[in-house]
């Protein structure tokens, strides 16, 4: 088992080595923006970790980083894989709150 702390909500869980970090955070009921749902394709989840914990985490997905984000620590959630105890910086992840789900709309008649 290994205990992620995500700050600055200050929530933590315990989870099996190999769960992604965006599995934790989603049991830990910590909210990491995933549109492409852990497909790997968005890159929206990027969270970053302390240089000191990057070596527990088992960073896949890099396509989506720039080579400046992984050297400040950013990995994709959906495909970090946790192998030991990590803290998520969270700081600057910012929720979309401009999104919002249609429940009207128009159709036209192409002939
Ligand atoms: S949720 Fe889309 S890349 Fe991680």
């Amino acid at each position: 088992m290994a205990e992620v702390v995500f700050y600055p909500h200050n929530k933590s869980i315990n989870v099996k080595e190999g769960t992604t970090i965006l599995e934790a955070a989603r049991s830990a009921g910590v909210i990491i923006e995933s549109p492409c749902n852990g497909a790997g394709t968005c890159g929206k989840c990027k969270v970053r970790l302390e240089r000191e914990f990057l070596q527990n985490v088992l960073a896949k997905g890099k396509h989506c980083l720039l080579e400046e984000e992984e050297k400040l620590g950013y990995v994709l959630a959906c495909e970090a894989q946790i192998t030991g105890d990590i803290k998520v910086d969270l700081s600057e992840n910012k929720q979309n709150t401009t999104l919002k789900i249609l429940s009207k709309g128009q159709s036209f008649d192409i002939a």
